[in-house]
């Protein structure tokens, strides 16, 4: 699996999850490995002496923070470790996350949850920085295609192709009953995305398959599909170097089948948490958010309608372990979690 310049040892990459819960530690530990560990770039500001001293408002603290994030996991990961950075469409300071990533010496950017029509754009001046959308489909890979060679005369590095019926966080559907659409399964959207490079871009770059990945058979069945590579996320939050509280990854060991739903977020997308009392108060309609501290989202429902939550607060709360007020996202496979592991003994396990 090559993505630009990078070729990791194993065709993996450990999916960008945030808030907090793939920082320095998780995405160092992953790419001193051989695989490619990812930053969440989202609200990590929200730890941050430049931010929690007040010496600087939330976004600009969030480009600080990025570039010091970066370098720690780069300390960790050693010289011959690449580092992503996972950076959300839907922020509303998305291209300052992106230029403050390329600045800070991230080797390759991947960007989801919306279409990343404009982030050749923010990069410019860091050609050697690989740039991978999220999609769900061939035709929002042909979109961002088009629009990237009309505009910047340039090429996505690699797709990453998530699967909304099995994947953490926020879901590549419009809508919950979408979220099970069987042409956005693994099985029908990889052969089409494979074929569209193949037979459209006329180009090889990888297509890597995300969601409901869990062991060596899933890595398989995947690549028989035409993928060159895979991103986990659920089974890399419970581990040893997970930058998570540990009460965040008990909750993911105690975690049963009918415990895992699906939410409206604020951000106007589906998504996938566990049904702590939280998400059940907000399942029954009637959840007390905390206030909007960050203005994070381009489109939030709760910072202009007050429906919702403020999922900025919520993300913060599940990653330091609220269990009562916080909003802990995972995907189908929490299920399968049943211990903290080690980084570097599931890679093993997987690629030995
Ligand atoms: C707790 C959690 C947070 C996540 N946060 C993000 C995020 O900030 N940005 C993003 O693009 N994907 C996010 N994801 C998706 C993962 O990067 C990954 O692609 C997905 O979970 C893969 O499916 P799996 O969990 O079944 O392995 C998140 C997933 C989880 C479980």
């Amino acid at each position: 699996m090559k993505i630009g310049k990078y070729e990791p040892r194993y065709p993996l990459i450990q999916g960008g999850m945030g808030v907090d819960i793939s920082g320095a530690n998780l995405a160092g530990n992953v790419a001193k490995c051989g695989a490619i560990g990812t930053i969440a770039s989202v609200g990590i500001a929200h730890k941050s002496s430049y931010y929690l001293s007040g010496e600087h408002n939330y976004f600009d603290a969030n480009e600080l923070a990025i570039k010091e994030e970066i370098a720690n996991a780069k300390k960790i990961a050693g010289s011959e470790g690449i580092i992503a950075v996972n950076c959300m469409v839907a922020l509303t300071d998305y291209d300052r996350q992106v230029r403050s990533s390329a600045e800070g010496g991230a080797d390759i950017i991947i960007s989801g949850a919306g279409l990343p029509l404009r982030l050749p754009d923010y990069t410019k001046d860091f050609p050697d920085v690989a740039l991978v959308p999220i999609v769900s489909s061939a035709k929002a890979a042909s979109l961002i295609t088009r629009r990237w060679e009309e505009k910047y005369h340039r090429i996505p590095d690699a797709f990453i192709v998530e699967e909304p019926a099995t994947a953490g966080g926020h879901l590549g559907a419009t809508t919950i009953e979408q979220v099970y659409d069987p042409a956005l399964k693994l099985e029908n959207a990889v052969p089409d995305v494979v074929r569209f490079v193949h037979d459209e871009m006329k180009c090889d770059i990888p297509v890597i398959a995300a969601g409901g990945i869990w062991d060596k058979n899933d890595i398989e069945r995947v690549f028989s599909l035409g993928a060159k590579g895979v991103q986990m996320g659920t089974r890399f939050a419970c581990t040893v170097e997970g930058d998570a509280s540990d009460r965040f990854k008990q909750a993911y060991i105690d975690a049963k089948e009918e415990d895992v739903v699906l939410i409206h977020s604020p951000a106007g997308l589906p998504g996938r948490a566990i049904k702590n009392p939280f998400v059940a108060k907000y399942l029954e309609g009637n959840v007390e958010s905390k206030p909007c501290f960050a203005n994070c989202l381009s489109h939030c429902r709760y910072r202009k309608t007050r429906e919702t939550f403020c999922i900025a607060a919520a993300l913060v709360d599940a990653q330091a372990g609220n269990w009562e007020t916080g909003l802990f996202f995972c995907g189908s496979n929490v299920v399968k979690v049943n211990k903290v592991e080690k980084v570097a003994d599931i890679i093993s396990e997987l690629f030995d």
